[in-house]
């Protein structure tokens, strides 16, 4: 007879133990780096609050994608920084507009060897830093706004992404986007629908990094999700999967593990989290003052979010993981010498 007590630490007693009942894997094929691209700069400029991370020239942008391909990383998603605003965000459409350039340019340059995805939503290119058209009365107008997604999503499909990404949470954007790739014969381009976004005070370091103020002291509480909604997430991910997402996002991560997990059960199509800017930010904060072991730290947060149910982590630790992980499994210990020692000699 076994004593209850001591049979559920019998398996971890090794880290080869460890290893073979370990439920969950970290591996780059699950990570997704964002790229923050700036029109009009010579050389890559760092943001404050998002330490190692860099607002990239069309140049280093695809130095960094190039590097991270080489790490095992294959996927990207890009974020616009237009040199000019204005109040439709029309550079967010325009063949011209920096992350077409910046998509053409990956495509041509690295072919189909890397995923390339880009975010598809206008508070990058608006001068009021709304994800749409105001109404007039402070409000944005949900279907005047589905309007201009469409014009994006042909725009970012032409220029070459694999995948776009409606981050605007807008009623009805899926739906608008898909019927607007199909009839420009897009009809392979890929939807991964931010579906429970929520209005999170974790945005604040992405917000430096694409200069992006809400005007008034403005928020998006008329459109991004009630952080005290679960139900309310579940809903937006089925009707976002009736509209023909083909892959759903959770937003952010670590304060929504529940809604992971809920979403796992709710469906079968690939689920992405996204690790945001404050939750990369506080990780850097706490680890500079020596207040947490900055990697392990990142490291089980990602592998908590993969435990949850996400199988796609968009994440600005994207690239120091990759480099880490070749050396994070550690080495299992050299085999007993006897196997390597020459066959006796059998006597006759
Ligand atoms: C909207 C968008 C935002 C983020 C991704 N897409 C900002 C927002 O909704 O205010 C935030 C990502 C992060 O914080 O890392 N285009």
């Amino acid at each position: 007879m076994t004593f209850p007590q001591r049979r559920l630490r019998r398996l971890r007693r090794t880290e080869a133990l460890r290893r073979i009942v370990a439920e969950t894997t970290l591996s780059t094929d699950d990570l997704i780096a964002p790229i923050f691209i700036r029109e009009g700069i010579s050389e890559p400029q760092p943001i404050d609050s998002l330490p190692g991370v860099k607002q990239h020239t069309l140049d280093s942008a695809m130095t960094e994608i190039d590097e991270l391909s080489q790490l095992g990383v294959q996927a990207v998603i890009f974020f616009g920084v237009p040199a000019e605003k204005d109040a439709e965000g029309s550079g967010a459409w325009d063949p011209q507009g920096i992350v077409q350039v910046a998509l053409r340019l990956a495509r041509e340059r690295f072919g189909d060897s890397v995923v390339l995805i880009s975010d598809l939503c206008v508070d990058e290119y608006t001068s009021h830093g709304h994800c749409g058209i105001l109404d007039g009365k402070g409000s944005v107008d949900n279907d005047a706004t589905l309007e201009l997604y469409k014009k994006i999503a042909v725009a970012q499909a032409d220029a070459g992404a694999d995948i776009v990404a409606p981050s605007g949470m807008m009623d009805g954007q899926v739906a608008a986007i898909r019927a607007a790739l199909d009839e420009a014969d897009h009809t392979e381009t890929v939807i991964l629908a931010y579906a429970a976004k929520y209005a999170s005070s974790f945005y604040g370091p992405f917000r430096d990094a694409v200069d992006v103020s809400i005007g008034d002291g403005g928020d998006r509480k008329g459109y991004q999700q009630d952080p005290r909604n679960g139900r309310e997430a579940m809903e937006e991910i089925r009707s976002d999967l009736a509209e023909g997402a083909d892959m759903v996002m959770v937003k952010p991560a670590m304060a929504y593990l529940d809604i992971i997990l809920r979403t796992r059960l709710e469906t079968d199509v690939p689920i992405v989290a996204y690790h945001v800017s404050g939750e990369y930010a506080m990780l850097k904060a706490a680890e500079a003052n020596g207040w947490i072991d900055g990697p392990a730290a990142a490291v089980e947060s990602l592998v908590a979010i993969k435990r949850a149910g996400a199988d796609l982590i968009i994440t600005y630790l994207a690239r120091s993981i990759a480099e880490s992980l070749s050396g994070f499994v550690p080495a299992l210990p050299a085999p007993p010498k006897a196997i390597d020692a020459p066959t006796p000699e059998l006597e006759s």
